[in-house]
């Protein structure tokens, strides 16, 4: 007993697994720390497929690919959403640089993840998370 017993309450409710149908190959906008420290070991913990990552910061993006087994760091945002390989985006960046990146991975098509806003808006969320959030209720006229 440490303690920490008290949270295994939370942690069980909070015990998301994804259908193997919801597995959609996965691509990262943002390198940073909660890519790093929570979405890519949570994506390894259910298999999830990860075709690869971009981040304004070119060196982060290769050195958390790396570390994290991703094939492929792309060098511009568009080379990214240009990859039909990509089903999912995973926005992962300061707020101030979500809304064109969420506007253009819903141009290209693409289903995504994304963080919740400081001012309440959910961007979306693609099939591989099972939310019922998906790209075509999250129109940029909507969601931004
Ligand atoms: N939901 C949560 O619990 C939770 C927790 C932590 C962070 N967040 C959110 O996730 C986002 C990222 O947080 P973090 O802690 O990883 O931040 P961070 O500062 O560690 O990393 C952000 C990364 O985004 C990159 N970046 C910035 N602008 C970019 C752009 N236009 N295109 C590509 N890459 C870009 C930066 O170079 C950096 O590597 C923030 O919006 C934060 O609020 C949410």
């Amino acid at each position: 007993m440490n303690g920490l017993e008290i949270w295994a309450p939370i942690a069980a409710a909070a015990d998301v697994h994804i259908p193997d149908s919801h597995k959609l190959p996965i691509a990262i906008i943002g390198a940073g720390a909660i890519v790093d420290g929570a979405h890519l070991p949570a994506y390894a913990k259910e298999q999830l497929e990860i075709v690869g990552i971009y981040d304004v910061d070119g060196a982060r993006a290769a050195e958390v690919a790396e570390r994290h087994g991703i094939p492929r760091v792309y060098s511009h945002q568009a080379e990214l959403l240009e990859d039909e390989a990509v089903r999912v985006v995973d926005v992962a960046v300061p707020a101030a640089h979500q809304p064109a990146i969420v506007r253009a991975a819903i141009a290209a098509g693409k289903d995504m993840l994304g963080q919740l806003l400081r001012h309440g808006y959910l961007l979306g969320a693609g099939r591989a998370g099972q939310s019922r959030g998906h790209q075509d209720r999250c129109q940029p006229a909507d969601a931004l």
